[in-house]
């Protein structure tokens, strides 16, 4: 294990972002195309002028400095447009995250938003404030401060953005870094943290315990593949919802023996990001302990090239007895966690969710901000779909179509990895899962991107635990109303 810059890994430190001292905080107000800034302001006793003399008419996206009559800084103004974010599609005081980066250092506050808009600022505020700096630039110094608003939940918002900063740690960590050893050591802290229970079968233990399919794939690399497995439940038992979450934890994909060609391995650190997913949204679950026994399933190992490597053409046995053709070693995803899935789904939860970033076909269909949603059960994918847009983590379901199964089809095996031609590949990636899932009662599947191709308001550009955010929302709902 390496990673001893300054002290990584390290669980991430948000409180260089957010403070609780009020006094000489400058107000940070949303303007809106329809509102006139001169009376927002004149509320202030500042005079909307200087606005209209540097043009300021409330355009999204747009901030601009107000100055005080003596020349010191009043505060900032944002512009919000008309009222909706549009990137990231959602409320627009999600256009708080654009500050952190812009606003000079000092404590803010904001002076037009309370109740559930505060708290989704201050989330905003708190993920715009992300930077990445285990390689450069360790000094805490995070710059600007949002005073945390009044009555709103300020461990939620903590909580949320502690999760998203450690996931993003996790992806943009490469994988001299971040191999199944490094991971395990992750998945490690977050348990003692939380005082979950960890257990990890490693290396050839994976067959004496029946995980073939995550041993094949990760055998031919230096960190031994393996199965870390969290567990946890709140103090205070009383009724539990059963959930587990199953992370795609391939910490670098060569692609296998089918190696990928250069511009698309270039990222492949990033193939751990269901798992980043998974743990950063088991951080909000546990830190927020919701009443939900939580199980998180990461098959982690490298897909990488060696003699020992597994091939196309060879037939796996799978943990549960079902055959596989390995038709392509870079569908190396879905083969680690068909067995993840198989285990999860032997105790039957309420609901078991796998996090993935598993095709690009998902992203040729939807593009990079825009993970892929599988689920037979519409009732919850319409809570799922609403709650993306109110948080800013939308997702779009694309169907479990079972006319497709028979691209699956295998002349040796009772199946093969992949599908027989270009067509639906995030669709037959979704159905091969869905055949390790038996008993358990809803079964859903995320395909992302793991990856902000561009600087957003809610983050820079580089890692991002997708669909976290959005499925803590969503279980809060269920589990607390
Ligand atoms: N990790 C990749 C999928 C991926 C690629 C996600 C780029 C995001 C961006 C996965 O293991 C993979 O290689 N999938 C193949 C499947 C194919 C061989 C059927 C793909 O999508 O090309
Ligand atoms: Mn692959
Ligand atoms: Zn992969």
């Amino acid at each position: 294990m390496s990673g001893d810059e300054a002290g990584w890994p390290r669980f991430p430190d948000v409180s260089g972002a957010f403070t609780e001292e009020v006094t000489g905080a400058r107000p940070v107000w949303q303007v809106r195309e329809d509102d006139d800034p001169a009376t927002i302001l004149a509320d202030h006793g500042i005079s909307g002028d200087w606005l209209k003399a540097v043009g300021f008419r409330g355009k999204a996206r747009r901030a601009a400095l107000v100055p005080n009559a003596d020349g010191s800084l009043a505060g900032a103004v944002l512009g919000t447009g008309d009222g909706q974010a549009g990137d990231p599609c959602g409320p627009s005081e999600l256009l708080i995250g654009l500050l952190p980066k812009t606003l000079p250092d000092g404590d803010y506050r904001l002076a037009t938003a309370d109740g559930e808009a505060a708290e989704n600022a201050a989330i905003a505020w708190g993920l715009g404030s992300y930077r990445f700096r285990r390689y450069r630039g360790n000094g805490e110094d995070y710059g600007p401060r949002l005073v945390l608003p009044e009555d709103t939940n300020k461990a939620r918002i903590k909580a949320i953005v502690e999760g998203i900063w450690f996931g993003r740690n996790l992806i943009n960590t490469p994988a001299s870094d971040m191999g199944p050893d490094d991971l395990e050591a992750a998945a490690r802290m977050l348990a003692e943290r939380h005082g979950a229970w960890l257990k990890v079968t490693t290396g050839d233990d994976l067959l004496a315990q029946n995980l073939p399919m995550i041993h094949a794939v990760g055998r031919a690399a230096a960190q031994a593949p393996r199965l870390i497995d969290l567990t946890w439940q709140p103090q205070a038992t009383t009724q539990l919802k059963t959930v587990t979450l199953v992370g795609k934890g391939i910490c670098f994909d060569t692609g296998g023996l089918d190696i990928k060609p250069p511009n698309a391995m270039l990222l492949m650190k990033k193939d751990m990001g269901g798992a980043a997913s998974a743990l950063a949204l088991a951080h909000m679950i546990m830190a927020l302990e919701l009443p939900i026994a939580l199980r998180v399933l990461v098959p982690a190992a490298e897909n990488s090239v060696a003699g020992n490597a597994f091939r196309p053409g060879d037939v796996l046995t799978s943990r549960l007895g079902k055959t596989v053709e390995v038709g392509n070693t870079d569908a190396e995803g879905r083969l680690v966690l068909a067995d993840a899935l198989a285990l999860g789904d032997e105790t039957g939860p309420d609901l078991m969710i796998s996090l993935a970033t598993l095709t690009g076909a998902a992203r040729v269909a939807l593009g990079p901000d825009l993970p892929a949603f599988f689920t037979d059960d519409d009732d919850f994918a319409a809570a799922v779909a609403r709650r993306g847009l109110t948080v800013g983590d939308p997702v779009w379901r694309l169907p479990l179509w079972r006319g497709y199964n028979a691209k699956l089809d295998s002349e040796v095996a009772d199946m093969n990895n992949v599908s027989d031609g270009p067509f639906a590949g995030a669709i037959t990636a979704a159905l091969f899962l869905k055949r390790f899932v038996t008993k358990t009662r809803r079964y859903a599947h995320v395909d992302l991107y793991g990856w902000r191709a561009a600087a957003r308001p809610l983050g820079p550009k580089g890692g991002e635990p997708h669909a976290a955010r959005l499925l803590l929302a969503t279980l809060s709902d269920e589990v607390l109303s």
